[in-house]
């Protein structure tokens, strides 16, 4: 179940020192992937006609975290159980997003927007059936199940799966191996570009050689190049084709398939700042899926009750004066 805490200034205050400690504990673990892996793991399973499922700290439960699509994400659950002895207060529900979004953040990525308040389902009655997360050796009609059930669109598909410009796969975890990109540390659009250097010199053509052998006719049998023209396939910006140290799942591959998907491939591959600001928006609504913030969820909110407080402190003050000058009228009429 996802609902309402108390979220008020103390738990606001226990966030930000959640934020730096996931912060060094990024730092010094190199856990940025399997953390924001984790994150969108905990969400995903959403489903919004039910309205079950979804950020509630349920993936911590043994029943939730044997499916098979979060193999070895028991390491990130336990890299975080020192930052909730730390700060009990926040919830696993929280904690688990905060750390997708902090890890974003450190590796480059956008900021996103992070509005705590998330509630935890405690034994399990939050814990969905297995399957609800999508399969990676299927296609676009699979994706596209799974995302929509989610409430999320094609752009929201297409952006998230951007994640993947973290971390790799591990052949012992999912069967699959390698990372996405060059730099698996680095949170950028090189997911849906490939790095032009690697697709250098696919086609060579030569425009001047020299014969090295001729043979009794002067007939040249053996000539080598010393020219060379090179097309660069510049067209070949993500996903064109597999890279040989580059991983694409079969999920990966089906965003070029569909027109709408293919689209948000191509924008993101020549403009990072439209990948960056689409991403923050789609991993927002991620992260909140199911989740109805509470107005004091949010730091305007807290710096409303202190405009109330003041308020409240103020008309005391302005009723003590009145009382005063009556009682002082009054004493002084009967003198
Ligand atoms: C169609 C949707 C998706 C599929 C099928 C999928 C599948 C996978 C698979 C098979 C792995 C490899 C796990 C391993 O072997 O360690 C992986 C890793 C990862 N996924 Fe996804 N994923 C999807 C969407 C997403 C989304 C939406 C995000 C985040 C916004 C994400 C973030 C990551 C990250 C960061 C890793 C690397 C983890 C690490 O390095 O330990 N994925 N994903």
């Amino acid at each position: 179940m996802v609902g309402r805490i108390a979220v008020n200034a103390e738990y606001l205050k226990e966030i930000e020192k959640a934020r730096r400690d996931l912060r060094h504990l990024i730092s010094t673990k190199n856990c940025a992937a399997i953390l924001l892996r984790l994150a969108w793991h905990d969400a995903g399973t959403y489903d919004a006609k039910t309205k079950t499922g979804g950020p509630n700290g349920s993936i911590r439960h043994e029943q939730e975290q044997s499916h098979s699509a979060n193999n070895g994400l028991k390491i990130a659950i336990e890299l975080l159980e020192g930052i909730k002895a730390k700060h009990p207060k926040i919830t696993y529900a929280d904690l688990y997003q905060l750390g997708g979004v902090v890890a974003v953040e450190v590796s480059g990525g956008p900021t996103i927007d992070f509005v705590p308040g998330r509630e935890d389902c405690i034994d399990c009655t939050g814990c969905t059936e297995d399957g609800r997360l999508p399969d990676a050796k299927q296609g676009v009609a699979h994706i596209k199940a799974v995302f929509y059930r989610m409430g999320l669109s094609d752009k929201d598909i297409v952006a998230l799966s951007g994640g993947h410009t973290l971390g790799k796969a591990h052949a012992d975890r999912s069967g699959f191996e390698g990372a996405w990109t060059k730099d698996p540390a680095k949170f950028d659009n090189t997911y849906f570009v490939y790095d032009k250097l690697s697709v250098l010199h696919i086609n060579e053509i030569c425009i001047h050689s020299i014969c090295i052998i001729h043979d009794e006719s002067n007939f040249c049998i053996h000539s080598i190049c010393i020219i060379h023209d090179e097309y660069y396939d510049v067209s070949r910006e993500l996903l064109k084709g597999n890279s040989e140290e580059l991983l694409q799942l079969p999920t990966d591959k089906a965003l070029l398939e569909d027109p709408e998907f293919r689209r948000y491939v191509e924008l993101y591959a020549k403009d990072e700042d439209a990948f960056f600001a689409d991403y923050a928006v789609s991993h927002k609504k991620l992260s909140e899926l199911g989740f109805n913030p509470s107005p004091l969820g949010s730091k305007g909110a807290v710096k409303n009750c202190t405009v109330l407080a003041q308020g409240a402190v103020g008309v005391a003050v302005a009723a003590a004066v009145v009382i005063f000058s009556y009682f002082y009228e009054v004493h002084r009429r009967v003198k």
